[in-house]
């Protein structure tokens, strides 16, 4: 059966493209998204690609993935370094998951240095782009087929 990958983006994220383009990139969150459902074309990976500016619904939606996701590859945005409840959904679920941040959070101030989602993250990929969100899901394709 095809392997089904959410893909999360937190708060702000919808903005990319237009926020603080030298530190985020000039791309688009939509162009992100499809360069994800082509990487997951070619892995053989369905992805489900979201944003919310909401901590709750990040958690409803972390919690409902259980059903009938095999992974989750996450930037929780600001949520990342604050968020005790993304870290419990992440952990009650307990799928294999993996940390995207565009921008290098140990670079930055020091606010960013520390990520409550890094604790159940099986790793974290910060500081090369969108790109990151392509080398994660390239991750987590040999990460679930071992399972
Ligand atoms: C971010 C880094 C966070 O510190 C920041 O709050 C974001 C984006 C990143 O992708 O680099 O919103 O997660």
């Amino acid at each position: 059966m095809k392997h089904k990958i959410l893909i999360l983006n937190g708060p702000n994220l919808n903005m990319l493209g237009e926020r603080e383009p030298e530190i985020y990139g000039g791309d688009s969150l939509d162009a992100v998204g499809v360069a994800c459902q082509h990487k997951g074309q070619t892995l053989g990976m369905a992805i489900d690609f979201r944003q919310s500016n909401s901590e709750g619904e990040l958690v409803t939606w972390i919690q409902s993935a259980a059903v009938d996701f095999s992974g989750i590859v996450i930037n929780g945005g600001a949520y990342s370094h604050t968020s005790i409840a993304i870290l419990d959904a992440l952990r009650a679920v307990g799928l294999p998951t993996i940390e995207v941040h565009l921008s290098n959070i140990y670079r930055r101030e020091s606010y960013r240095n520390h990520s409550y989602i890094s604790q159940v993250a099986l790793g974290v990929i910060c500081g090369l782009g969108a790109q990151g969100y392509l080398l994660a899901l390239d991750a987590l394709a040999r990460i679930v087929d071992e399972d």
